[in-house]
């Protein structure tokens, strides 16, 4: 497997299987191929290729800044990149016209950095508003299901209160029943640890790994807490500087010698990875929404929502729920959601 993954069309599985649907692997969820994409004079990502298994769980470790929150934004077709391809269930997406983006789309749930979710909702409709918006489910329908998903992850007894009124690991919860609830068979995760504390990570992660195997659907995370991909991911990859610095199996990269790779697993300061690259790790909320708001050529960031149209998602808990790590990496474009874009966007979870 190449070192830095430009033109690496090795799988994840690493057995040479024949390919299929040209470049992706018949077996991975999602492929990547040489994706490249920059802003200005800032290459982001300098091609970038990897295999995500289908129905197992992988991740992309990086220090912040490197291009993870980018890297999805090109997965769901947010943002277009300058070269490269995106198969995602043997369609590749890139150039792809926006109608069957959308459709394509309907194959991801999606939790975001903050759980985004509506703060003027309870934790209920928050859960049950995908199904509202994107299926013609009856009212009981919906109600089973939602209670099927808020007892998988344990929020049975709070889907009355509102966002406000919980703490970040619930409404971390509740982001992630709202992103299973229409069964989609890929999820995807934005730092889902971000602004939780070390105990509540590790809830989540088992979380994570029960939700992973009860839905048997292809989870992808990414994220810069090591702990947790240990106990997460079948697969992970360490994006560096522009490129992916290798990408394997968690056991086999655990034992990797390349000094990147061991330097981020092993958390130290010395090594190839300066602390400019590493210093804003812990901290999601001090960065994002103002770094990259507006820029997306999607306008407002990421799919604004209806029912809270012209709001940010919380906005009810009077953003004092710093403590779940809103960075507005994904969600962000606070005050820019727009009645109808949900369905414009196609996005099945937010
Ligand atoms: N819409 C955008 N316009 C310009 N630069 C952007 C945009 N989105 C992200 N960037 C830049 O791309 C780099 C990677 O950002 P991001 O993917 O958010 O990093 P992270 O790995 O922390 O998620 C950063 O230098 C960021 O400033
Ligand atoms: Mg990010």
């Amino acid at each position: 497997m190449g070192s830095d993954g430009t033109d690496d069309k090795s799988t994840a599985n690493g057995d040479g299987r024949a390919t299929s649907h040209g470049g992706a692997d018949a077996d991975a969820a999602i492929s990547v191929r040489s994706l490249t994409m920059s802003f200005g004079d800032n290459t982001v990502l300098g091609g970038v290729s990897f295999d995500v298994p289908r129905g197992r769980t992988t991740a992309i470790l990086g220090p912040s800044g490197t291009g993870k929150s980018v890297l999805l934004k090109n997965i769901i077709g947010l943002l277009h990149p300058d070269a490269g391809e995106i198969w995602v269930d043997g369609e590749q997406i890139v150039g792809m016209r926006e109608r069957d983006i959308y459709r394509v789309r309907r194959k991801f749930g999606v939790l975001f950095q903050d759980g985004a979710l509506f703060g003027s909702m309870n934790l209920f409709d928050n859960i049950a508003f995908p199904l509202r918006e994107h299926t013609r489910m009856t009212e009981r329908a919906i109600r089973d299901r939602v209670l099927a998903n808020a007892e998988m992850v344990g929020l049975l007894d709070h889907l009355k209160k509102l966002p406000g009124e919980v703490s970040g690991g619930m409404k971390k919860r509740a982001g992630l029943a709202r992103a299973m609830v229409t069964a989609p068979e890929i999820i995807l995760f934005d730092e889902p640890d971000s602004g939780l504390d070390p105990v509540r990570v590790a809830y989540l992660d088992e979380l994570v790994v029960t939700a992973q195997r009860e839905t048997g659907a292809t989870f992808f995370i990414i994220t810069h807490n090591i702990p947790s991909v240990m106990r997460t991911a079948d697969f992970f990859g360490v994006l560096f500087r522009s490129h992916l610095v290798r990408f394997g199996p968690t056991l086999e990269m655990q034992q990797s010698d390349d000094p990147v790779i061991q330097q981020f697993i092993e958390g130290r300061s010395r090594g190839p990875i300066g602390m400019d690259e590493m210093d804003e790790s812990s901290d999601g909320g001090s960065q994002g929404a103002a770094g990259s708001r507006g820029r997306d050529d999607t306008g407002s960031g990421f799919p604004p929502r209806s029912p809270d149209a012209g709001r940010a998602p919380d906005a009810s808990a009077g953003r004092q729920g710093r403590d779940d790590g809103t960075d507005g990496a994904l969600a962000d474009g606070e005050g820019t959601w727009r009645a109808g874009d949900t369905a414009r966007n196609g996005i099945v979870t937010v």
